[in-house]
């Protein structure tokens, strides 16, 4: 079976985009956009937010907060292995924290805590941004 020349091009077809792909991203940007932390809906979330960015992306997070805590995150996207890792980015950077430090978060921290993006990927960082946006103005509108 090793030696299946289709088998075989898969492989290297896969290895030639794994090396591709360290080249261009860091290596936290792959290790969140393959184990992305909080993917997922939640049943009973306080708000939720959406957006669609220009590239035609979006993404949907979800807030729990009680007293001022966001005591748990979810988010989902159909976006690309960049916009994964951002949203995964975020859901770590936003869960357990205070809604006042969620709506302080900006792209340049989220961009730095993923090791940096390409700049064709930085708009990935504006879409979680202003998706996560969404959600707190919906908590403060009460739901
Ligand atoms: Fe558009 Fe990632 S490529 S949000």
């Amino acid at each position: 079976m090793g030696d299946d020349p289709l088998l075989r091009y898969v492989k290297e077809l896969q290895d030639h985009i794994d090396d591709e792909d360290s080249r261009h991203y860091s290596s936290t940007v792959l290790k969140e956009s393959k184990a992305p932390y909080r993917m997922g809906p939640m049943a009973d979330p306080t708000a939720r937010g959406w957006w669609q960015g220009p590239c035609g992306d979006s993404m949907d997070i979800f807030l729990k907060v009680e007293g001022g805590v966001i005591v748990d995150v979810s988010y989902l996207t159909d976006g690309c292995g960049a916009t994964t890792a951002v949203g995964s980015m975020l859901m770590r950077m936003t869960e357990k924290g205070t809604v006042e430090r969620a709506w302080s978060i900006t792209e340049h921290e989220l961009i730095e805590a993923l090791g940096g993006l390409p700049p064709e990927n930085e708009h990935c960082a504006e879409l979680a941004l202003t998706t996560l946006h969404i959600a707190l103005e919906h908590l403060e509108g009460g739901g």
